[in-house]
């Protein structure tokens, strides 16, 4: 095989080669079968230039050459390196506002007031770890506002398919752009610790939040019942059938009359009837039918 890259004037060339179209459909359909990603027609620059790390890496120097390394099977961390690189990880603090507001407005007062009973909620795509901070941020807000409520009644569990996110996600701190887009002033010296340059999420949330890694085109019934689901800006990355398997093998862990938030671009629509919407503080959520 021939070495792809080995300096920058290279690495540009290799950037901008032109995917061989078999190649291209072969990597589509890995890609779908290993975490239902649908790569549509027209992507061959993506994969390049995503790829093009992992192939200077591995020394090959084509798609096609990475895919025939990846059926020998001799790098079992390759599979997840090629996921890691082709996964959109954008994430940003308090993303969907009103979404919190409708959690703490509405869902927890409903929630909490069960006896005896813990709440469960899960960041189904959880990237670098944002969203479920931010929900754990929306739980303290809520717990210190109702001394009353019993501590430890919430538990978020945060869950995505890429490694490396989730040991970014893990340390809970943030720098640059991380440590700033979204957040405001208030929730910077409320929720945070500064260390340095960076922030670092305030123990009391971290503890709320356990990760995992998981494919969400693979089976969670393992994880347990929940109360409430965040799915958001991940479904919009697979194809029609795929989102309708994840959305009713949601609704079969939710307990009746939980909710489902998907990104603001996101809808249920004809994928499960098993919902329904309910609107308030400008934020949308989903609501297990109870019957
Ligand atoms: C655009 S981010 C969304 C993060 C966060 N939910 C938000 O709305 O800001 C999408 C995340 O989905 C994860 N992802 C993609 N395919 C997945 C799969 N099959 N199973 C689990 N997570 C997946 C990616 O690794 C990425 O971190």
């Amino acid at each position: 095989m021939m070495r792809a890259e080995s300096n920058g004037t290279m690495q540009g060339a290799a950037s901008r080669r032109t995917l061989a179209q078999g190649d291209y459909e072969a990597f589509q359909r890995f890609l779908q079968e290993a975490c239902g990603i649908m790569l549509g027609a027209g992507k061959e620059y993506l994969v390049s230039s995503r790829l093009g790390g992992l192939m200077r890496k591995y020394d090959v120097a084509t798609v096609g050459d990475l895919l025939s390394h990846l059926r020998t099977g001799s790098n079992p961390l390759l599979r997840t390196s090629i996921i890691d690189a082709m996964t959109t990880n954008e994430t940003f603090w308090f993303r969907d506002p009103a979404h919190f507001r409708l959690l703490i407005g509405r869902i927890l007062p409903e929630l909490t007031t069960r006896p005896g009973q813990r709440l469960r909620i899960w960041s189904a795509a959880c990237s670098s770890g944002q969203e479920p901070y931010n929900i754990g941020m929306a739980v303290n807000e809520f717990q210190s506002e109702n001394p009353g409520l019993p501590k430890g009644v919430v538990e978020i569990l945060a869950t995505d398919i890429s490694g490396s996110v989730l040991d970014e996600a893990r340390k809970g701190v943030y720098c640059g752009l991380a440590a700033s887009r979204g957040l405001n002033l208030d929730q910077r010296n409320g929720c945070f610790v500064t260390r340095g340059e960076c922030l670092e999420v305030r123990p009391e949330i971290k503890r709320l939040v356990s990760f995992r890694e998981l494919n969400l085109t693979r089976g969670y019934e393992m994880l347990g019942r929940f109360d409430v689901i965040f799915c958001r800006n991940v479904l919009i990355y697979f194809s029609s059938v795929q989102k309708q398997d994840i959305l009713q093998r949601m609704a079969r862990i939710l307990n009746p009359g939980g909710y489902l938030f998907l990104g603001s671009t996101e809808s249920l629509s004809h994928h499960c009837d098993q919902f329904e919407m309910v609107n308030e503080f400008n934020g949308i959520a989903y609501r297990l039918k109870t019957s």
